[in-house]
């Protein structure tokens, strides 16, 4: 016991020394726990740098196969495919992305023929990119996204996908019902083995901003009628058991940092993984922030991942990947 003047309690012995806190250490970041987004056009001879994210690029068939080993190389858990059309290949049904030479397909074949034993190819399973109008879904005669015609073309895009090789496929479209129907169209095929990500909680966000000149989308209108009110944090949790009832394998909570409060709700809510996404917005912020001298781009690189690994994450996609795969390795 102490005279009462000093502290009874010191939480800082277990701060004393950089091995005493790597001991006690309760989140850690490991590359396996990594999936790398990558996106991949058919239309170019060279990779093509991506302004508003630096050091992201639009892979060539060439330089994605690259990417794809060297992910595999560094131990990720997985790569998500996101196919980029040339405008002329783009249609108000997203003919694209059902078409097996369409770019996602072709390169998801030629992907998943290379490596796909060393690492989960994953699809992103979404109308926008392949759109003439933007929007994730098909439009009725009014102009609105028909949900259940949409339902339709995810059902044939899954069908496509499977064939193409991806083992996991990234339901982005937030259209009621995605779930079931993708399941069903998978089971139908006899692709009972190819498991269904669904973006569970996937909130109308302006961090999606980058995205836009990643895949060479311009939406016409928002796509606040399908995706989340970053108000709502019920509604969230009640996408993500719905997706599990309907049969999803792992929920993802989209965006991250902003999010984390759901995070934490979902992954205690629901008996399957739950996934973050470290959208392309939140990427730019810190890059930009860095860039600029404001910050320690590592410390925030590692810190937002720790961060959304610690509300209860267990896997978050970030472009970022191979990067902190690679500085972790080193940390050894
Ligand atoms: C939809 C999709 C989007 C992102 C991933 N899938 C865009 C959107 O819904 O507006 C955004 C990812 C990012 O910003 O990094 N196919």
């Amino acid at each position: 016991m102490n005279s009462g003047s000093f502290p009874e309690v010191r939480p800082r012995r277990l701060r004393s020394t950089p091995a005493m806190r790597r001991l006690v250490a309760e989140t850690r970041i490991d590359p396996a726990q990594l999936i790398l987004p990558l996106f991949v056009r058919d239309d170019i001879v060279e990779p093509v740098a991506l302004q508003s994210m630096p050091g992201v690029v639009q892979h060539t068939f060439d330089s994605l196969r690259g990417a794809v080993t060297e992910a595999a190389e560094v131990g990720l858990g997985g790569v998500m495919l996101f196919g980029v059309p040339a405008d002329s290949a783009k249609d108000a049904a997203g003919t694209a992305a059902t078409d097996p030479d369409g770019v996602l397909n072709a390169a998801t074949r030629v992907v998943a023929e290379e490596v796909g034993d060393a690492i989960v190819v994953q699809t992103d399973l979404c109308l926008d990119e392949f759109t003439d109008h933007g929007h994730c879904g098909v439009l009725d005669a009014s102009g609105a996204v028909d949900n259940d015609a949409t339902l339709e073309r995810y059902r044939d895009m899954a069908i496509e996908q499977a064939r193409a090789g991806s083992q996991l496929l990234g339901l982005s479209g937030m259209m009621d019902g995605q779930v079931q129907a993708v399941r069903s169209a998978l089971d139908g095929e006899g692709f009972e083995g190819v498991a269904v990500l669904a973006y569970a909680a996937k909130y109308a966000s302006a961090f999606y901003g980058p995205f836009r000149e990643a895949v060479g989308s311009t939406l016409r209108g928002d796509r606040k009628t399908y995706q989340l009110d970053p108000a709502n944090r019920r509604e969230g949790l009640r996408e993500a058991e719905l997706d599990v009832a309907e049969g999803a394998d792992i929920v993802m909570v989209k965006p991250a940092l902003s999010y984390l409060d759901l995070v934490a709700d979902v992954s205690a809510a629901v008996p399957v993984p739950v996934w973050a996404y470290q959208v392309s917005g939140e990427y730019a912020m810190i890059e930009a922030a860095a860039a600029n001298g404001w910050i320690d781009r590592d410390r925030a690189i590692l810190e937002s991942l720790t961060s959304i690994r610690r509300a209860g994450a267990e896997a978050v996609l970030t472009y970022w990947a191979v990067e902190v795969a690679r500085g972790l390795k080193g940390l050894r």
